[in-house]
């Protein structure tokens, strides 16, 4: 395996290597820049490790850069960071660690490099390369991790069950790994995790929720999402998930299973869309077939009302988990809420007003709602899911039409919300919410124009049988 730099990066680490000589302490590349640069995978972090004070090291090289980079640095944490023609240079002093079991703060001590080494959490995370001029550009990999890369492995330099009780936070690294690398975790590795997985309770949910960000990123995020589910690990944090597992069987009916069926969803999701948070609305289109299952007699299992459930269980899950609560937020509800409703519209006498309806709710977020009903066809029956696809590809060209036609998508109804309430001297209520849906019902039913006129004349129709009256 062989590692290539670019021209910035050669000048960048001879002048690390510069300062360190200075200073009179052996320096070394570690982690995930090394290992990244012998997969070939671009990397702008890059890690320094010095036997020796990493912040005095850190600021003797920023000063001999010509564009003399400020340097950021934790005394308490010895550590030392500056920008650099976008990197992300960080500095940190070799150490040995010994931590306790309720915390994942370590106790640190100065160590030299094969105790730094020793501490990591996984051996391709393991390799060093040497800044020193006896040796410069040696690879220092004490725990065959370049045969593990090239074995796509993944395994502890120490016992699993020390490195993962030392920072639990590494048991979901693993998985995050296993996943961006498509690698395999060895089982001894993996065992551990059930082991250990209790542990994880003493590291933040941010950080947890920050890994399975980084599995929901990566190209086929099912791996990783498995691999939680098997190792106990998804239980722990998010047991909303685990309950979509199984199949249950009554009078020799099964359902599928909902847990593996969403996992395929997210990977189709994620072969046409980069974008995190369609892919967190397939994780949770299905959330509430648990809670809405019901066997019916003759008929079989049914899961009515699953998408309004979801879409309510959705802020909890996203405040339990730490996710942003704002906009991203209620784009998953809103699409979970949805998920149905295009294929509703594959019967064959759909009426305009129906479309209106979709393009008018879906609005700007019509296509992600297209591509995660298209993702939720996960039939094995090739022939079933080509007819779904030509149906849903029917909608699509008269949805296509409806706007064209009535450029409902950017519309808003003639009459808002705050007209009404100065209209009637409202605040605001559940009346208001009424009128409001009365007129742009009324206008998407095509049951009156589009024009101010007619909506107000309507407006006054449907407040006289509620006994409102205008002001004025
Ligand atoms: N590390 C560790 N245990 C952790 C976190 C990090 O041993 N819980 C070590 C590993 O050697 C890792 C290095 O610190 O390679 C840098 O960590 P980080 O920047 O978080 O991860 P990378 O391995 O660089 O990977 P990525 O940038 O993809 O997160």
């Amino acid at each position: 395996m062989d590692i290539e730099c670019s021209k910035e990066e050669i000048k960048l680490f001879e002048r690390i290597a510069a300062s360190a000589g200075e200073m009179g302490v052996q320096c070394y590349l570690i982690g995930g820049f090394v290992r990244d640069k012998l997969l070939g995978r671009p990397t702008k972090d890059v890690d320094v490790v010095c036997q020796g004070d990493g912040i005095r090291l850190a600021h003797l090289v920023a000063a001999s850069l010509p564009h003399n980079p400020q340097v950021n640095f934790f005394k308490n944490f010895g550590t030392a960071q500056f920008r650099h023609h976008g990197f992300d240079v960080e500095f940190v002093g070799a150490r040995k660690e010994s931590y306790s079991s309720d915390s994942r703060k370590p106790q640190v001590e100065a160590g030299t490099i094969e105790d730094d080494q020793l501490r990591r959490d996984f051996t391709i995370n393991a390799l060093a390369i040497s800044l020193n001029k006896e040796d410069y550009g040696k690879l220092i990999d004490p725990f065959n991790g370049v045969n593990d890369l090239q074995q796509k492995i993944i395994r502890t330099p120490l016992d699993p069950d020390v490195t993962f009780s030392d920072d639990p936070l590494r048991m979901m690294r693993a998985i995050r790994f296993a996943t961006q690398l498509d690698f395999t975790i060895i089982d001894e590795v993996f065992d551990a995790i059930g082991r250990n997985k209790g542990r994880l309770k003493i590291i933040s949910q941010e950080r947890i929720t920050d890994e399975l960000n980084k599995i929901m990123l990566a190209d086929k995020p099912s791996v990783g999402l498995d691999l939680l589910y098997r190792s106990g690990l998804l239980r722990e944090f998010f047991p909303q998930l685990t309950d979509l597992t199984g199949v249950e069987i009554i009078e020799g009916k099964g359902h599928k299973d909902n847990f593996y069926h969403t996992l395929q969803v997210v990977d189709n999701t994620a072969a046409k869309s980069s974008d995190l948070w369609l892919r967190w609305a397939a994780l949770l289109h299905d959330i509430a077939k648990p809670a809405t299952k019901r066997f019916e007699e003759g008929h079989g299992w049914t899961f009515h009302g699953h998408e309004v459930v979801g879409e309510r269980m959705v802020p909890k899950i996203f405040k339990q988990l730490k996710l942003p609560l704002h906009e991203k937020m209620k784009y998953v509800a809103k699409l979970v809420s949805l998920h149905l409703r295009p294929i509703s519209l594959t019967k064959e006498d759909i009426t305009d007003s129906a479309m209106r309806r979709l393009l008018f709710d879906a609005g700007e977020d019509l296509e992600d709602l297209m591509i995660l009903c298209e993702s939720d066809i996960t039939s094995k029956n090739k022939l079933k899911v080509k007819r779904y696809l030509e149906n849903f590809g029917f909608v699509k060209q008269r949805l296509k039409e409806v706007e064209e036609k009535d450029s409902i998508r950017n519309w808003q109804p003639p009459i808002s919300g705050d007209d009404i309430m100065q209209i009637f001297n409202l605040s605001p209520s559940r009346e208001v919410g009424v009128l409001k849906t009365a007129v742009r019902d009324a206008i998407l039913d095509g049951l009156i124009p589009n024009t101010h006129d007619a909506a107000y004349r309507l407006l006054l129709e449907k407040a006289g049988e509620m006994n409102l009256k205008p002001v004025n």
